[in-house]
């Protein structure tokens, strides 16, 4: 299905936007569990509206806790108002057809306000790097894969930040962001919308992310739960998966996100998991959310992913989006009909409520609208710095790069020069205010000779990069929701076009605006390779900083770039797309590098690679304590990881310091895991002691006769070191 054919809510927007003052009514009696009460005052039913006289509001304490507050507001409401919190308003009323585009302009999802009890109305806006859905005069971000390149969680607590800063200027309270699925399959078309391959790395940036959106205002909605991993039958396609897999695996950015990021929603996804969708499936919403997780927040429906009435709203979904297909009035029959119990629907609401009261939505107005022009100089200067950390140097051959400032360099490619590349497609697209090509930022900030060539006719290319110095092929992939890619070639002429270049000039750099992974045939006959991924508005500007070394790329791979294609941890048609509709993960813990390791396969580029242009050193690797005693399984709270790292180049910069655990060999666990990291910025010459801590999931694993996290006695090994295949230090921790 076209992922153009989207729903529209560009109607009720504007309804709704003129409908959000507080209005009070007469005294309210207690719970009024029966349909026949006060009818909702909404802007869903506006003619309810307006009404004078003060009512005690006792959940408008703020000296009480959301949790307090949400269950005094529930027992004030009427089934008519709790039902009309557990759907958005769609004036469409079907899903995914041509009669519903992709909204024009506007909120991509709106629950309305109840004003009688003072509930604001929710409006939803996407956006993974930027506010989306149309919106204009907003800042675009490097795609989140790109920003997770900086292995550096300050930097997504601040990306965070300045996108939860847009999105409330705009009017939005809830952000559906971010993206935190683990990146299963290469040709993932949402590979960047996530931040890669690892669960721990995940869990990391997803907290820190959420953090920052939620600081400044909108409640964050971390998606697609659970098994998101290809877009190929996205609405149908059946996740197979054994249960430790998904504990240790496909969990763990979930855990983080509401352990750490406390994050107030989450989206449950279009395919199912073991045969049941994942929008009605009790096991992931009930067993693994609520009771494991311990999530206190709502999960929304991705857009036209609820699939049943009785199901969904007693197996765990709390709000159907964007519409009431299933939410609306056969779940007021379900209720009459006692399918759905007024307890259920009690705890849905009070789960929407509880992350409106600890955002403060009930407390506050919220400035800004549509309209408003959210940019500002310093989220221009973020987006910036967030493209220099995000670049990856994957090859400097002979230290081409940085490069003289009087270099003569042609720059070819559409993606250098008409065509910049600022991000990925589907929902999470963003208007974006410009894009500065690399051509105008090389030609900025560079004092020879620039020329351009768009590398439509591959012996012009060749004859205009023989003509300078350096030669810069930018190369590109278009990625979108919606699609896997079909391979993991660059599409077209670009390989031929970088080889034809290469041929004609020694000094050839590829630079990669991709999504995900490539495959490089070329790899041999260039001198130099950087992944800029998909790097927002000021792709040129970046770029050129990297070339010319005002920046010392920092950043590191969160995933594996393969070295062919059916060297992959999904090559069968089993895995990946599915056969008869179903996936399945065959592989099971051996996802990304773990499978390279587990294979003894050479990858392109490993996880956590990326080079600088200083060196640097590592030792005296400690680890505390190296020996203790298990409790019934439990494991150590906390392990210290020290180092001494020391930058022996010449120039100043940034290494990220990588610490992961080898199981005892009994465990069944892949070879080694991530645990730990730390980014180290470092002067020339400067050394400096970092610390980090590995907590008690490294220790780990998954009992599913248990059905329970236990910690196994043996010897675990800890490697440190600057990528997932060097990792020269090693300490050892024995828990008896
Ligand atoms: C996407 C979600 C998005 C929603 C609303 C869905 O297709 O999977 O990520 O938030 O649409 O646009």
């Amino acid at each position: 299905m076209n992922i153009s054919m989207r729903w529209s809510g560009r109607a009720v927007a504007l309804i709704l936007s003129a409908a959000c003052a507080v209005f009070f009514v007469p005294a309210l009696t207690n719970a009024q569990p029966d349909r026949s009460s006060a009818p909702v005052k909404s802007a869903a039913n506006p003619a309810n509206a307006g009404t004078s006289a003060p009512i005690r509001r006792p959940w408008m304490d703020r000296s009480l806790s959301p949790e307090q507050r949400a269950g005094l507001l529930v027992k004030a409401m009427t089934l008519d108002e709790k039902i009309h919190m557990m759907h958005g308003v769609g004036a469409c009323a079907e899903v995914w057809t041509e009669k519903c585009p992709m909204p024009i302009k506007g909120y991509v999802g709106e629950a309305p306000a109840i004003d009688r009890l003072g509930i604001p109305h929710l409006n939803l806006a996407d956006g993974r790097a930027g506010v989306g859905n149309k919106a204009v005069n907003v800042t675009l971000l490097p795609a989140p894969i790109a920003a997770a390149s900086s292995w550096d969680p300050a930097l997504l607590n601040e990306f965070g930040h300045v996108l939860g800063k847009e999105e409330w200027d705009k009017g939005a309270n809830v952000a559906l962001s971010p993206t935190i699925d683990v990146v299963r399959v290469p040709e993932w078309g949402r590979t960047f919308e996530s931040y890669g391959e690892d669960p721990y790395f995940n869990g990391r940036m997803a907290a820190a992310e959420i953090k920052g959106i939620q600081a400044e205002g909108p409640i964050a909605d971390a998606n697609m739960y659970l098994t998101m991993n290809q877009e190929n039958s996205r609405f149908s396609s059946d996740s197979v998966v054994d249960e430790r897999t998904l504990q240790e695996i496909y969990l763990p950015p979930y855990a983080a996100a509401v352990a750490e990021g406390h994050v107030g929603t989450f989206m449950c996804a279009y395919v199912k998991t073991n045969g049941v969708y994942s929008c009605e499936n009790a096991h992931l919403l009930r067993d693994l959310l609520r009771k494991e997780l311990k999530f206190d927040g709502w999960v929304m429906s991705d857009w036209g992913a609820t699939h049943s009435t009785v199901d969904a709203a007693n197996h765990g979904l709390d709000q159907e989006m964007p519409i009431d297909e299933y939410f609306g009035a056969p779940l007021e029959k379900a209720v009459e009909d006692g399918k759905v119990t007024v307890a259920t629907i009690d705890e849905h609401v009070r789960n929407i409520l509880i992350p409106m009261f600890r955002q403060g939505l009930l407390d506050r107005q919220q400035p800004g609208n549509w309209d408003s022009n959210v940019r500002t100089d310093a989220h221009t200067a973020f987006s910036r710095k967030a493209a220099e950390e995000s670049t990856i140097l994957l090859k400097n051959q002979g230290a081409l790069l940085p490069l003289r400032a009087d270099a003569s360099i042609a720059v070819i490619g559409e993606a250098g020069s008409t065509k910049p590349k600022g991000e990925g497609g589907g929902s999470s697209e963003v208007v974006a205010p410009y894009i500065v090509s690399p051509f105008d930022g090389i030609g900025k900030r560079g004092k020879g000779k620039i020329t351009s060539d768009d590398g439509a006719d591959l012996y012009k290319a060749a004859a205009t990069a023989r003509a300078a110095d350096v030669a810069i092929v930018f190369a590109r992939t278009e990625e979108t929701e919606g699609y896997d890619r079909p391979g993991l070639n660059l599409p077209g002429n670009q390989d031929a076009l970088i080889s034809a270049v290469a041929a004609a000039n020694k000094k050839t750099i590829v630079v990669l605006d991709t999504g995900g992974p490539v495959l490089m045939p070329w790899i041999d006959r260039v001198a130099g390779v950087l992944e800029a991924w998909y790097s927002g508005q000021e792709d040129g500007n970046a770029i050129a900083a990297i070339l010319y070394g005002d920046f010392n790329p920092s950043a590191k791979l969160p995933l594996t770039f393969p070295r062919t294609a059916t060297e992959i941890p999904t090559a069968s048609k089993e895995q990946w797309p599915g056969v008869n509709g179903r996936s399945l993960y065959s592989e099971g813990l051996n996802v990304g590098y773990r499978w390279y390791d587990a294979t003894h396969t050479q990858p392109l580029f490993p996880f956590g690679f990326g080079l600088s242009y200083t060196t640097f050193r590592l030792n005296r690797l400690a680890v505390e304590p190296r020996e203790l005693k298990s409790k019934s399984g439990a494991a150590p709270e906390a392990v210290l990881v020290k180092v001494d790292v020391t930058n022996t180049g010449t120039r100043d910069g940034a290494e990220v310091v990588e610490a992961y655990v080898a199981d005892p060999s009994k465990n069944g666990e892949p070879p080694h895991q991530l645990r730990g990291f730390a980014k180290v910025r470092l002067k020339v010459g400067e050394t400096k002691s970092v610390t980090f801590t590995l907590d008690r999931r490294s220790f780990s694993i998954y009992d599913v006769s248990l059905h329970r996290w236990t910690c196994l006695p043996g010897t675990y090994d800890v490697l440190v070191g600057t990528s997932s295949r060097d990792l020269p230090l090693h300490d050892r921790i024995t828990i008896r």
